[in-house]
C-alpha cells in the first residue's frame, strides 16, 4: 500500500489553493514542487505519527521484521544520533564501547550527548581507517573488563567488509548489553540470498540509509528497533525530534513510502535477489581480467589497487575517462555500489571498461600507514566545544584535536576530537590528502 505517496499526489490532482508552506506553492522551480508539501491536515506528523506516516512506517517495520521502522528525511546521520539519544534516555548513561571505523555522525552524537567511548580497534592490522575487522572475541573481551551502555558497531564499511553482526550480538546478549549497529551501507541486506540484516541477526537497534542502496531519494533513512526490544521504541520519536528540522521533506517520506509499498507488496525483494546474482557475475568477470576485488557486501564491488600496480584513484581516472563514475576511491581501494536500478547491459559495459584498463607498475608507492591508538587528553565533548584553530598536519603533533578529522569520505575519523595527535595520524592525514586539522587553542 501507499499511504504518502496516495495523500500528496490526490492532493495534487484537487487543486487546492496553496495558502500554506513552501512558498513555491507548487509551481515547478526546479521540477519537483507540485509533490512536496508540508503539514496539513491528514498530512500527519513525522515525529508524531498518526495517520499514514505510522502506517507507512508499520507497513516498513513488517517488511523487515522490526518492532518499529521510524523514518528519517535527514539520513543515517540523525538516526544515528536518535539511537545515543536513545540508550541515554533509557539507561541515564552513555557508556560506548564502539568500533573505531565509525562515522562521522557517531563522534558529533557522542558530543552532543556527552558519550563516555571506549574504543575498539580492529585486532588485524588494517591501512584503512574505515575496515570493519572487529570480532565478537574483541567485544566479549572488552565487555568482560567494563560497563557499558551499549556497544556500536559499523558494518558494512564502506568498503564492502562486514562483521559477523550476529556473532556480535549474542555475545552482547550474553552480557544484557544493546548491541546498535549502523547499516547506513545494508538496507538492502534483508533481502539478499541470505538474510543479512542486522535486525535478523539480533541487534537491539540500526539505521539504514534507504537512500544509499534501496532506489530512493538521497536524505531518506530509517532506525530499525529490534522485536524484544519494544521498550527502546518508547520516546524514541521524542529523542529523533531533537535532532531533527521540524520541516521534515514529503518528497523524501513519499520515497520512503514507495519504497516501503515496494518491499512489502512488490517485487523489489526478488528483484535485489536477481541484482546479487548480476553483481557476483559482474565481479567474478573483473577478477578474471586480473584485478583483485575484496569484501563481502553482495551489492558492492570493491578492487584492491595494488594488485594492479595503479591507484585505487589511477583506477578511477580510468573508468572516468571511460564514462564510469566510481562511489569511493583512495590510493588504496575503489568502490563501486549497482544497485537493483543497475542494468546488466551497464555492468557489462563496467567490465568491458576493466578489460581495457592497462596495468601499471606502482606497487611498491601504494603503502598506507596504519591508525595507531591516540591518547585522549579531554572528553569528546570538551573538545568539540572548545575554542579551535586550523594548523597543518605537521603543525599538528602533539595537539588535542578540537573537531573530529575525516576525509568528506568516506567521513570516518582520523583523529577523534579529544584526542592527542600522534606521529601516525598525521601519516594517515597525509595519505588520505587532508591538509587542514582542528586543534584547541
Ligand atoms: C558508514 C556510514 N554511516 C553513516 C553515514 C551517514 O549516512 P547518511 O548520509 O544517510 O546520513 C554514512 C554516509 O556515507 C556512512 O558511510
Amino acid at each position: 500500500m501507499r499511504y504518502i505517496d496516495d495523500f500528496v499526489t490526490s492532493y495534487n490532482k484537487s487543486g487546492t489553493l496553496r495558502f500554506h508552506m513552501p512558498g513555491h506553492k507548487g509551481r515547478a522551480v526546479t521540477g519537483c514542487e507540485e509533490l512536496d508539501i508540508t503539514e496539513i491536515k491528514g498530512a500527519d506528523y513525522l515525529f508524531e505519527p498518526e495517520g499514514i506516516i505510522k502506517k507507512s512506517e508499520e507497513q516498513m517495520a513488517r517488511a523487515y521484521g522490526s518492532a518499529a521502522a521510524l523514518y528519517s528525511t535527514e539520513g543515517s546521520s540523525l538516526c544515528i544520533k536518535a539511537m545515543l539519544g536513545i540508550i541515554r534516555m533509557r539507561y541515564g548513561g552513555l557508556r560506548v564501547l564502539a568500533g573505531r571505523n565509525c562515522h562521522k555522525a557517531f563522534i558529533d552524537g557522542c558530543a552532543l550527548l556527552d558519550a563516555d567511548v571506549r574504543w575498539i580497534y580492529p585486532a588485524r592490522a588494517s591501512s584503512s581507517v574505515c575496515s570493519s575487522f572487529i570480532t565478537a572475541e574483541d567485544i566479549g573481551r572488552e565487555l568482560e573488563k567494563g560497563t557499558y551502555d551499549c556497544v556500536y558497531l559499523t558494518s558494512p564499511d564502506y568498503l564492502g567488509f562486514m562483521t559477523d553482526i550476529g556473532a556480535c550480538a549474542d555475545v552482547c546478549r550474553k552480557h544484557g548489553v544493546p548491541l546498535l549497529v549502523d547499516n547506513a551501507h545494508g538496507a538492502y541486506l534483508r533481502f539478499t540470498e541470505n538474510d543479512l540484516h542486522p535486525m535478523s541477526l539480533g541487534a537491539s537497534m540500526c539505521c539504514d540509509s534507504a537512500h544509499k542502496t534501496l532506489p530512493c531519494l538521497t536524505g531518506t533513512a530509517m532506525l530499525h528497533i529490534a522485536k524484544g526490544c519494544e521498550e527502546l521504541a518508547s520516546g524514541a520519536k521524542g529523542i529523533m525530534s531533537m535532532f531533527g528540522s521540524t520541516s521534515p521533506s514529503y518528497l523524501l517520506m513519499r520515497s520512503l513510502d514507495i519504497a516501503s509499498d515496494m518491499l512489502a507488496c512488490g517485487d523489489l525483494p526478488e528483484r535485489i535477489k536477481q541484482t546479487e546474482i548480476a553483481v557476483s557475475k559482474a565481479r567474478a568477470a573483473i577478477e578474471a581480467l586480473g584485478f583483485k576485488t575484496v569484501g563481502s557486501e553482495p551489492l558492492k564491488i570493491t578492487v584492491w589497487a595494488p594488485g594492479t600496480g595503479l591507484s585505487g584513484d589511477a583506477l578511477a581516472q580510468e573508468l572516468r575517462q571511460r564514462g564510469i563514475e566510481c562511489e569511493y576511491s583512495d590510493p588504496e581501494y575503489l568502490v563501486l555500489m549497482p544497485s537493483v536500478m543497475t542494468t546488466e547491459d551497464e555492468l557489462d559495459r563496467l567490465v568491458a571498461a576493466f578489460s581495457e584498463i592497462p596495468k601499471g607498475t606502482e606497487t611498491d608507492r601504494i603503502k598506507m600507514p596504519v591508525l595507531s591508538p591516540c591518547e585522549r587528553a579531554v572528553s569528546i565533548r570538551e573538545a568539540a566545544f572548545s575554542p579551535c584553530e586550523d594548523v597543518s598536519p605537521d603543525e599538528a603533533l602533539g595537539r588535542i584535536c578540537a573537531r573530529t578529522i575525516s576525509g568528506c569520505q568516506p567521513a570516518v575519523p582520523v583523529a577523534v576530537c579529544g584526542e592527542i595527535i600522534n606521529k601516525d595520524c598525521i601519516s594517515v592525514l597525509k595519505a588520505y590528502a587532508i591538509d587542514k586539522v582542528s586543534v584547541i587553542k
